[in-house]
């Protein structure tokens, strides 16, 4: 992130913060285009390295914008969506029909027919009856993968952990559900098993449960003589919020997750499929920060000290739900981090909090500007019209442009959809 002070203002590929959040206005998701464009470049080159087919299909949960979706086209990324919405959005852009992958553990039969009438041609199937509503509603040949639920436990906040048995999620392993999928996708008349997909959790630090994981699923469709041409591992590649969390090391991460994938292949004398990855986060999470307006400044003495800022969790669920933490840099000015703060936000819920117990300058007053590090995934994706906020808008930044990507709400749209008498 090409985040730094230069003339004590923090910048973004030299460009002042502070002029941004006057220009466009508080709160404001701000991105280093050029650091999403590095992530799409990194997971490439890794891919490439491994020698293996393979495909990339940014998760579009993580932050939907068209002009997003176009640089994934211009990054050779395909998109995965989960609902009509995200689809919608998708179509919009220059992301290829056939490129966009429809995923979602109940797609509704609206959702089906539209992806079917959009051209879509690939679906990650989620349960038994999608198979055959699926295969009723399909009116050519359509691509199937299978979300299976290898049975694992990722390392992760529970919430966000999803191949463990008890999940909502694919269909179990060990209880033969996955077996019965196959079988039945291959039987039906209009859909064409291409292979399976496993997703074990998200904001995962380390490999070692996705190559359990492959290991897993490699030796067990060879055991039942089941052969793929797609292997999907979903996504899940953490980012660093905090110093003490770890950006996944994609260059020797997928080196470690392809060569488990080539030596399990070889083991069991099973061809090699193509190898597909769905990042989200680790595209655009830390590419993008919120910029906010001090404004309430609150001492309790003993208890704590309160600096508010003008929104919160309409714009910023993730401390609220996760209890997640995230890093702050105070925008005007740079001055040593002395004083144990909290920074909340201004909606009414006393869960409505940005960071408790940071250190951050003593100085910070009404009229500052601060920047919440690390927000570029699901922020605005997971942003609501609680206490009737606006949803902010959205700014790309490189080292030759700023540009609007999305607009602030209006009030008049908050209103839009109201029924007058
Ligand atoms: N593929 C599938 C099937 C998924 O369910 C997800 C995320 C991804 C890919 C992308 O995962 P990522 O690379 O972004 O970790 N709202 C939560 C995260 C929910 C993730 C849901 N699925 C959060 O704010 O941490």
């Amino acid at each position: 992130m090409t985040l730094q002070y230069i003339n004590n203002e923090l910048t973004m590929h030299g460009h002042r913060l502070s002029d941004i959040a006057k220009k466009y206005g508080t709160p404001l998701f701000v991105y280093d285009e050029t650091m999403i464009r590095e992530q799409c470049r990194r997971f490439h080159t890794a891919l490439k390295a491994s020698g293996l087919r393979y495909t990339i299909s940014y998760a579009s949960k993580a932050f939907s914008s068209i002009q997003l979706f176009n640089l994934m086209a211009e990054e050779q990324m395909g998109l995965d969506v989960v609902s009509e919405g995200e689809l919608f959005t998708a179509l919009q852009s220059k992301v290829p029909e056939n490129q966009i992958h429809f995923h979602g553990n109940n797609k509704t039969n609206r959702e089906i027919q539209y992806a079917m009438e959009s051209g879509v041609e690939y679906f990650v199937i989620d349960s038994l009856d999608e198979i055959e509503r699926l295969n009723t509603l399909a009116e050519r040949p359509v691509k199937a993968v299978l979300r299976i639920n290898p049975g694992v436990e990722a390392h992760t906040h529970e919430f966000i952990q999803t191949g463990q048995e008890n999940s909502k999620f694919g269909l179990s392993v060990k209880k033969g559900l996955a077996l019965e999928g196959i079988k039945k996708i291959q039987a039906a008349e209009h859909l064409e098993f291409i292979g399976v997909h496993f997703h074990i959790g998200s904001q995962i630090f380390e490999s070692t449960g996705t190559i359990a994981t492959v290991d897993l699923v490699i030796d067990w469709l060879s055991e039942n003589h089941i052969e793929i041409d797609v292997l999907n591992i979903g996504g899940g590649f953490s980012i660093k919020y905090t110093e003490e969390d770890i950006s996944y090391p994609i260059e020797e991460g997928i080196k470690s997750i392809t060569d488990a994938l080539k030596n399990a292949c070889h083991r069991n004398n099973f061809t090699l499929p193509e190898i597909s990855l769905e990042p989200g986060r680790s595209i655009v999470g830390e590419a993008g920060i919120t910029l906010y307006e001090v404004g309430t400044v609150k001492n309790i003495p003993d208890v704590n000290y309160y600096v508010s800022i003008d929104g919160g969790m309409s714009d910023h669920i993730r401390t609220a739900l996760y209890d997640a933490q995230y890093d702050l840099k105070l925008v005007n000015r740079e001055e040593p981090h002395d004083k144990m703060m909290t920074i909340a936000g201004k909606l009414c819920e006393s869960g409505d909090i940005i960071r408790r117990d940071i250190k951050l300058p003593t100085s910070i007053h009404t009229g500052d500007y601060l920047a919440v590090l690390s927000t570029g995934a699901y922020h605005y994706s997971m942003s609501s019209n609680y206490n009737q906020m606006l949803k902010p808008a959205v700014i790309f930044v490189t080292e030759d442009s700023i540009k609007q990507v999305v607009r602030r709400q209006t009030l008049d749209q908050l209103i839009q959809n109201d029924v007058l008498a």
